[in-house]
Parts: structure tokens; sequence; C-alpha cells
């Protein structure tokens, strides 16, 4: 399978959301990535439930949710009727993560786990089965427009050898300081999913942008 990209709409223009949302439907691009941050597990408030489901009106691709919240398992159904495709919790948030994966699929969604930064990827051997999805944080989450952290790659290809040895179907999903210049280290080394969001609504040409990060093998 080749490559996917998912545009971050944190980095789009939230005065002309529409605008952006149609310039992704008519793009290559796969997924929507859309970021929600509630000031407590991460230093940032980005939209909630009403935004995403004004979103929903007019994006034609799934919506790729990425939760930086802590207690999420209160919300899925919420996000689910706001018209979330794929929901991703971070493993830092999860008390129970078995339990709120299994509480994501029961509603008949893609399940994803979110790492950050610092934490071992092999805590992830438990639950690598369970999830569709590993969302791996190539930057501290909060925030677009950071600098890529390079230990990242390391852990695309551990991740890549527990997925293997599990026989898991999990994609591998990188979020955060991607750009025209590692996209394609970072399938080399593994990933599957690529998040953007400076690197394509600050390029003069998001559409070409999304393309180029597309054609990256
Ligand atoms: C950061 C978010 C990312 C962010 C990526 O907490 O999870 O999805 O939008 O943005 P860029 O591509 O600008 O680093
Ligand atoms: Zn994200």
């Amino acid at each position: 399978m080749s490559h996917l990209v998912a545009p971050s709409l944190l980095s789009a223009d939230f005065a002309n959301l529409r605008n952006d949302i149609e310039m992704v439907n008519r793009s290559e691009a796969d997924w929507f990535h859309i970021d929600v941050m509630d000031g407590v597990f991460v230093p940032n408030i980005s939209f909630g439930i009403p935004v995403i489901k004004q979103i929903k009106k007019y994006a034609q691709k799934p919506l790729d949710v990425h939760l930086m919240i802590i207690d999420p398992d209160r919300y899925f159904e919420k996000f689910k009727n706001a018209g979330a495709d794929i929901i991703s919790v971070h493993y830092e948030a999860c008390t129970h993560l078995h339990k709120s994966i299994q509480a994501i699929k029961l509603l008949g969604l893609k399940a994803g786990v979110a790492i950050n930064p610092h934490t071992n990827i092999n805590l992830l051997e438990n639950i690598i089965s369970d999830v569709d999805i590993v969302l791996v944080m190539s930057v501290n989450p909060g925030f677009g427009g950071q600098k890529f952290i390079k230990n990242t790659y390391s852990k695309i290809k551990q991740l890549k050898q527990i997925i293997n040895k599990a026989g898991s179907s999990s994609l591998i999903e990188v979020d955060g300081g991607v750009t025209l210049s590692n996209a394609a280290d970072l399938i080399k080394a593994g990933t599957n999913v690529l998040v953007a969001g400076y690197t394509i609504f600050s390029s003069q040409n998001p559409e070409k942008t999304i393309s180029e990060l597309k054609s990256k093998e």
C-alpha cells in the first residue's frame, strides 16, 4: 500500500475553514487530521465537537480525530456523532487503554493509540493487536509548526518490528514537523500515514504541496 497524507487542519485558516476543507477535498490527500486539545493534557486549547460537526458538513474524506485530552472515553460517542471516522487516544492519557480502544471499536470506528516522543515504543507491545493505527508523535503535542524530533526514525523502525512480530495490520502514522525534506525518509523507515499542518497550509500552493507529499517514495 502506498502511503497516505493527512493534512492537519490545526494550521488551516479558521476564518475561512470551508475554503481549506474544499482545497483538501480537491487534493490528493486521503484524510483530514483533526487535533483536539483540552489545555490540560497539552498546554493549548484548539477546538471541539461543534467545529468538527461543521467540518463534517463539507469534508468528503475521512476525519482522523487525534484526541489530546484527559479522560477521553467520556466523549467517544459525541465525537462519533460529530462525524469522526478514526479516533486516536494518547497512551499517556488512558489508564485503561485496552478498554478505551475497545470502546472506540464498539462504536464502529477505527481506533488509534498516540504516543509522545519520550514514551518507550515497546510499551505498545500488549495493545498492538487491538489497534488500527499507532500515531507516533514526532514533536511534543500541543502546537503546529514545531521542529521534527529525529529520534522518531528509530521509534518507527522498532514499531515496525513490534507490528510484524504480532502479525498486526496496524498503520504507522507520524505527526509533527513533517516536511518535504523528511517525508521520503519517514516513508522508508516504515511510515504509512504522513500528517502535515504547517508544511501544507503555509505553502504558496497547498494543493501542490499535498501532491508532492503524496509522490514521495
Ligand atoms: C500537534 C498536532 C499535530 C500538528 C502537526 O500537537 O498533533 O497534528 O498539527 O503540525 P505540523 O505539521 O505543523 O508540525
Ligand atoms: Zn495531531
